[in-house]
């Protein structure tokens, strides 16, 4: 049993049941690396493909304690998980860590671009720091992970034991590459961008047999976003925005990872699934218009 998750914790429910291990894994042997994978949506990711029987990298920036609980939890159901620290936004540790990702594990087949972050403030007070941070990692981080991932796939060509394709790449994106998001102009602006980046890349390498596409998230209890939802006042205000009426927990998301990454979703490419209750359906036309 995995100790409780302090979501659950706090909301009093029980602690979560022991991972089922599925008999079939519809990822069996294949090598996934996930970016920002020590918490909220990417520890989900990983934890999830581990339990479809890949073996996993878990990238994170800081707090290795944190990484290799990810890891520990990820391997109950046997597969090989490691840790690797770099930060997706500068080159040369983002090269440096898929060469780690050859070296333990003698390929890549799967890379989930996860690693994000928000640096919010009003557009007339925006510093050039709190805008470039955010590119930088968000987006910037997404292409460097995105190109060293595409040559690995093409270097290595279709391994056919484990999967049709030559590689898979997932973007996690936001209901903000379509939703404008006053407030958040640099994180709209990164997300708005990975958007077209997942596609111009998906049409590109397509023929190689890659496969690319975004997970573009809702509202996601995860640390990233703790103000709205941890008081009942903020619960509520958020579910105006949710037509399904409840918030999106991180497991929505790595459910959706799982099957975008293995070969049951083979002829998908350049696609944006949003995993959001409906908040992309203009929730204040409810009630009309
Ligand atoms: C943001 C969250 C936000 C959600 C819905 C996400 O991309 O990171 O802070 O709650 O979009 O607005």
């Amino acid at each position: 049993m995995t100790a409780a998750n302090p979501a659950d914790t706090e909301h009093g429910l029980p602690e979560k049941p022991a991972p089922f291990c599925p008999v079939l894994n519809i990822l069996q042997g294949q090598k996934a690396l996930v970016t920002g994978g020590s918490s909220g949506i990417g520890k989900a990711i990983a934890i999830n493909l581990a339990h479809a029987g890949a073996d996993v990298m878990i990238n994170y920036l800081s707090g290795p304690e944190k990484a290799e609980a990810v890891a520990e939890e990820a391997r109950h159901c046997g597969a090989n998980v490691v840790t690797h620290q770099a930060d997706v936004s500068k080159e040369d540790q983002v090269e440096g860590m898929f060469a780690a990702m050859v070296e333990t594990f003698g390929a890549v087949d799967i890379l989930i671009n996860n690693a994000g972050l928000q640096k919010d403030a009003a557009f007339h007070e925006m510093t050039l720091a709190q805008w470039n941070k955010v590119i930088d990692v968000n987006l910037t981080g997404q292409f460097l992970c995105m190109r060293a991932a595409v040559q690995a796939f093409m270097r290595q060509g279709i391994r056919p034991e484990v999967s049709q394709a030559a590689g898979k790449i997932i973007c996690i994106s936001s209901v903000h590459d379509i939703i404008p998001w006053a407030g958040h102009v640099n994180y709209a602006a990164s997300k708005g961008g990975v958007m077209l980046m997942m596609k111009s890349v998906a049409q590109e390498v397509a023929p190689q047999r890659i496969r690319v596409n975004s997970i573009s998230p809702g509202a996601v209890r995860t640390p990233i976003n703790t103000e709205a939802w941890s008081t009942p006042e903020a619960y509520a205000e958020l579910m105006k925005l949710v037509p399904y009426k409840r918030i999106g927990e991180p497991e929505d998301i790595a459910r959706a990872a799982v099957w975008l990454a293995s070969d049951q979703s083979d002829y998908i490419t350049g696609a944006t699934l949003y995993v959001d209750g409906g908040m992309t359906l203009y929730p204040g036309f409810e009630t009309g218009g």
